[in-house]
């Protein structure tokens, strides 16, 4: 397979090879080569409250697939370890409990809540051990406000990631945003990962796709800056003050009439800031033409639910999944292969293909 190559000049560039979307062979590099090295969204802090507490959860289900264990241990610390016995590879904590340390079901074999190793029976005479290969791995945390990410492969600062969007975003109160399941959801979507980005990253489709939400953004004002090297933003502009952001006056926007910021982060991450909190939207892959999309809700300003540009995003969202899927079954055509950039409308789009072929290429 020859390397991927995107120009870097959108004006003569053409779209990303199509192989891209197509073939198991890239969507299999892709797993290690993108989301084994990038920064992935767990969750929230509060889902290890107290000293003792543990929450084991999955990586990228049906993709990373890695056994993590989120703890808090006595002192307070939060650690991220493999939720992987390192005796003979049993799965240690199955469901979220709170205790003192972790004990593996299978022959007995002990942690602390920080990973290290603490006892084995029946391990008398065996030599050179334990060693430091007995303690569970540990991950590495970055955490923003309440929300942790975590790398499996971290050769990337998460700062490369994230700097520009929490310096944008500096004036809100994120520590108080409330997470509100139930007005959270789950979206299996029938095309490959990099397509239901893609279509995010572009405002160019907002006028023929969503009709609902063009008639409250305006259009000529929809600006994308590009954050580099990993991250970018598109900024919502409004024609009046109605539903936008009240800006401080240390806001770098001050002035304007913001109804959302759009933010991305390599590779698959959406943190849309509305007047009333944030839709954070994690595109997960499962096989190279599907994907599953969680939008996870956290609300600040709960008299702002349902109005303006963060309404209806059930309604975006469908009309988003739709012609994503169609665009899934069009670029497996033989008659496909590329396409051009619109020069004004779709440097997100060109951004995004640029740091794919980069990770991809490596
Ligand atoms: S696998 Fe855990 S103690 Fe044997
Ligand atoms: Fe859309």
């Amino acid at each position: 397979m020859s390397p991927f190559f995107v120009d870097p000049d959108i004006s003569i560039a053409k779209t990303i090879d199509t192989d891209v979307y197509t073939s198991v062979k890239v969507f299999d590099q892709c797993r290690e080569k993108i989301f084994a090295t990038s920064w992935q969204f767990i969750g929230n802090d509060s889902l290890v409250k107290e000293p003792g507490e543990v929450y084991p959860f999955t990586l990228l289900p049906d993709y990373l697939d890695e056994p993590l264990l989120l703890t808090r241990d006595k002192t307070d610390e939060l650690n991220l370890l493999s939720n992987v016995c390192t005796h003979r590879g049993n799965i240690l904590a199955e469901k979220a409990c709170k205790q003192a340390n972790l004990r593996c079901r299978y022959h007995g074999r002990l942690f602390n809540l920080d990973g290290k190793f603490a006892s084995m029976p029946e391990f008398k005479g065996v030599q050179h051990f334990p060693s430091k290969d007995d303690d569970l791995s540990k991950l590495n945390l970055f955490k923003w406000s309440q929300w942790l990410f975590t790398s499996a492969n971290p050769i990337y600062d998460p700062g490369l990631f994230f700097r520009d969007m929490i310096e944008r975003v500096a004036w809100m109160p994120l520590d108080d945003f409330k997470f509100y399941p139930e007005l959270s959801r789950t979206f299996q979507v029938k095309a490959n990962w990099a397509l239901y980005c893609e279509n995010y990253l572009e405002g160019f489709h907002i006028p023929f796709v969503h009709a609902g939400l063009n008639a409250v953004i305006d259009f000529g004002e929809y600006a994308t800056e590009l954050y580099f090297p990993y991250s970018s933003l598109q900024l919502g502009l409004s024609k009046t003050k109605k539903d936008c952001f009240d800006l401080p006056t240390n806001s770098p926007d001050y002035g304007k009439n913001v109804a959302a910021y759009y933010f991305w982060v390599f590779p698959n991450m959406m943190f849309n800031f509305y007047p009333w909190g944030l839709s954070v939207n994690i595109v997960e892959p499962i096989s190279v033409g599907e994907c599953r999309v969680r939008f996870l809700s956290y609300v600040w300003n709960e008299s702002k639910l349902d109005k303006g540009a963060g309404s209806g995003l059930d309604k975006v969202e469908q009309e988003d999944e739709e012609i994503v899927e169609n665009v899934q079954r069009g670029v497996r055509s033989r008659f496909y292969k590329h396409g051009r950039y619109s020069v004004t409308r779709e440097q997100g789009t060109h951004h995004f293909h640029r740091i794919l072929t980069e990770f991809i290429n490596k």
